[in-house]
């Protein structure tokens, strides 16, 4: 059966809100992608977030608060935690700290770990549903484990068909990629997971060095990292200079002088064949554009999808992430 999907009213908050209370699942707009949200506080809700996704249990889920004050019934905020939080919540940013003593936290959404991950979600849809639950939110990406991340009401309705009560319907996500998850639980910061908040912005605003730490095969700090995920279900090709009559296209910037092998431009492609994540190079109307351009272009008809460079700086270095994991390379 189908997911109802829920024009944006007070009444269909509270009736979300209502649901969560209950143990259901809401699929939730915020501003990076839609979560599939369940109270962050039961063991049985949070089951039922693993078993619709069919995501494996190692792997944490992010915890939705309203602000640094919510978020201090859960986890430690040393300074540089207070820090971060004050330039960059509510926003795309999710910071894991040690776990409280007493936190509430169910250890199901931590996999069993000593800390927690916590974000502030800026979209006002997420912080209306948070506050008429009164609870923290677990939350993933509301798709299949492995799959895209759905950033329109759409994607998660043809990702997730049974399992949840509704899905809030709250326009295309304006960031489009997952947030930056930074680690604050040890004496060096590290980005578990690249995103819209950058590694120059985090370590100007902490005045030290932020390296990424993506790949940690001997002791995974952010285990969601290792798993399979972003997959279309065809074949994607990285570094693109022209195009196979049989690819479809992912274009960035300019394709003026790209050709199609065998003859033509890649300009000519018919329109189902080819996206451009941003004519104009724009990295952050590139990175909005990425997963449903991915989605658009995921048909068996195709071969494979060729992807041209992204320059690998700034929200470049997300995006790139996201590309190499839909390529199987990371
Ligand atoms: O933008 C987002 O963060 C979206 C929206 C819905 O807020 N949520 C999201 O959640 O992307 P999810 O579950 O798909 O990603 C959670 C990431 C995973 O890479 C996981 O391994 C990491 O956060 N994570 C969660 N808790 C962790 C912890 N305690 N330590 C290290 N990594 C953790
Ligand atoms: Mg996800």
């Amino acid at each position: 059966m189908a997911i109802p999907i829920w024009p944006i009213t007070n009444e269909a908050i509270n009736q979300a809100a209502q649901a969560i209370k209950a143990g259901g699942l809401i699929a939730f707009p915020t501003e990076t992608v839609y979560g599939l949200g369940a109270d962050a506080t039961k063991g049985p809700a949070i089951a039922r977030i693993f078993a619709t996704k069919g995501r494996p249990a190692i792997n944490p889920l992010i915890v939705h608060v309203l602000d640094v004050s919510q978020a201090c019934q859960y986890a430690v905020f040393d300074d540089r935690a207070r820090i971060v939080a004050h330039m960059f919540w509510p926003g795309p940013l999710t910071l894991v700290l040690p776990k409280t003593i007493h936190s509430l936290i169910h250890p199901l959404v931590t996999a069993g770990l000593e800390t927690v991950a916590l974000r502030s979600p800026a979209h006002p849809v997420a912080r209306d549903l948070i506050k008429a639950t009164g609870l923290p939110i677990a939350a993933p990406s509301a798709n299949k484990s492995g799959r895209l991340s759905p950033t329109a009401p759409h994607h998660v309705a043809a990702s997730l068909s049974e399992g949840v009560v509704a899905i809030l319907a709250g326009g295309k996500s304006a960031v489009g990629l997952e947030s930056t998850v930074l680690d604050l639980s040890g004496p060096v910061p590290a980005i578990l997971r690249p995103g819209a908040i950058t590694a120059q912005q985090l370590s100007a605003v902490l005045e030290c060095d932020v390296l990424y730490d993506m790949a940690q095969p001997d002791s995974p700090k952010s285990p969601g990292q290792l798993l399979a995920h972003y997959a279309p279900s065809i074949p994607v090709r990285l570094g693109a200079v022209d195009v196979l009559p049989d690819e479809a296209l992912l274009a960035f910037g300019s394709v003026k002088f790209m050709g199609i092998k065998g003859g033509g431009f890649a300009q000519d492609l018919p329109p189902d064949q080819f996206r451009n994540l941003s004519q104009t190079g724009d990295l952050i109307e590139a990175a909005a554009n990425l997963f449903a351009y991915l989605n658009d272009l995921d048909n068996p008809a195709f071969k494979k999808i060729a992807v041209m460079n992204i320059p690998d700086q700034g929200l470049g270095v997300a995006i790139n992430d996201r590309l190499k994991k839909a390529a199987g390379l990371a």
